[in-house]
């Protein structure tokens, strides 16, 4: 497979933050790393989870030595409950112990966690360091590996410390997908779906005619999301207005997602609260019944194949955690709406965030669970 390039572009007086996405089978034992602006790097500290550092971190360190470069390992123990300021600061400490300077490059090996763990670490040491993304679950691939938002978790929510700080260049390898467990496939996969709902119809089309989800994932749809993704964040970096559609489905998701109690998965959350922002779409106006109908078939095929059969869908919670997230305004929700499949709606002030009710809201959940309880 040639090595696929796309580009995160920002505007001339951010031109120097620009970098390049390479994505291509077996890019980690053959690391192109001419292509990234590392002449100054003086030696590389790899920053993982315990399990990646398992399947990959050799690998990626005989990699690296090629470059005839210092290269450390620095693992955390996997999982989410790890993605807080203790880890980061463990993890400071132990590269200042290493010797790690200002012309140190981070790169970070793992999904969403490291990555955005090591974005973290990486913005604020010795006040700013740069670093490499090597994301390795398909979440990471197709979203959080690309766009600088870095953070942790805290007891008042989450990525509630965090900051905007772009990699050097993200080089993606879909073989490692190959290890993932199908459980994380989803949430990759909603965000792939999303991508296609907000921006590209023919895209749309071609994962409907997919007739299992799994690792098996096309390429070719991991490079179409980067695509997307990168086009949006190149156009409005730090979320002033449509950098926002990329929440599409989040909102009700991540109320869903809290009242589980993070049990329900974040991708399983995300698919539901995409059945339910499209239906508010409907109900406004917006969104044309063919279209949301075929939207919702096939998010409900998704989730079958994942079995969902419960939700957490108890309407008065769910608008107590939307009303706490920090995307909602004190007083209103507000949620970025698809006009049809393939496109946003924006409305005649140029916003991409549109003002739902109370009412409409909880309806849109007494929906979700007439669709939970339907036999399709
Ligand atoms: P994760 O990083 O916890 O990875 C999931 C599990 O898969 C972990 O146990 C990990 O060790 C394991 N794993 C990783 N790669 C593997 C591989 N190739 N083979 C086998 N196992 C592997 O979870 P995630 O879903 O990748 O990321 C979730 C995080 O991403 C959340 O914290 C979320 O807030 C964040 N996120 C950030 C952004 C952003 O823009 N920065 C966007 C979306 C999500
Ligand atoms: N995951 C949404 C964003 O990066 O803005």
């Amino acid at each position: 497979m040639v090595t696929v390039t796309i580009r995160v572009k920002f505007a001339s007086e951010q031109r120097d933050r620009s970098y390049q996405i390479l994505i291509r089978d077996g890019i980690l034992e053959d690391l192109p790393l001419e292509r990234f602006p590392l002449q100054n790097a003086s030696s590389f500290f790899v920053l993982t989870d315990s399990n990646v550092a398992r399947l990959y971190g050799a690998q990626l360190r005989a990699a690296l030595s090629e470059s005839k470069r210092r290269v450390e390992l620095v693992s955390f123990p996997a999982g989410e409950q790890n993605k807080k300021a203790e880890t980061a600061w463990h993890v400071a400490s132990k590269l200042s112990k290493l010797g790690a300077d200002r012309s140190s490059m981070i790169v970070a090996l793992g999904g969403g966690v490291v990555g955005d763990l090591a974005g973290f670490v990486s913005s604020i040491y010795k006040r700013g360091i740069d670093y490499l993304q090597l994301p390795t679950t398909l979440l990471a691939q197709v979203d959080s590996s690309i766009g600088g938002k870095t953070g942790v978790n805290t007891s008042w929510g989450k990525n509630q410390l965090g900051t905007f700080h772009q990699p050097r260049g993200v080089l993606i390898d879909p073989r490692t997908l190959q290890t993932l467990p199908r459980e994380e496939i989803i949430n990759g996969l909603a965000e792939i779906i999303k991508c296609s709902i907000i921006a590209d119809r023919e895209m749309f089309d071609r994962i409907s005619r997919l007739d299992k989800f799994d690792s098996a994932i096309p390429n070719e749809l991991i490079v179409d999301a980067c695509k997307i993704k990168a086009e949006v964040v190149s156009k409005d970096e730090v979320e002033n207005n449509l950098r926002a559609i990329l929440n599409f489905g989040h909102t009700v998701g991540h109320a869903i997602e809290s009242a589980s109690n993070y049990r329900l998965s974040h991708g399983k959350s995300v698919i539901l609260g995409m059945i339910a922002e499209s239906w508010i779409g409907l109900q406004l106006g917006i969104l044309q019944r063919a279209d949301f109908e075929e939207q919702s078939d096939l998010l409900q095929r998704v989730l079958r194949q994942f079995s969902v059969k419960t939700a957490f869908l108890n309407k008065r919670t769910l608008f107590r955690f939307v009303m706490a997230d920090k995307k909602g305004a004190p007083s209103s929700i507000k949620m970025c709406l698809p006009s049809r499949l393939g496109a946003m709606y924006v409305n005649s002030e140029g916003s991409y965030k549109i003002p739902v009710s109370k009412e409409i809201f909880e309806a849109s959940i007494d929906h979700l669970r007439e669709v939970l309880a339907s036999p399709r």
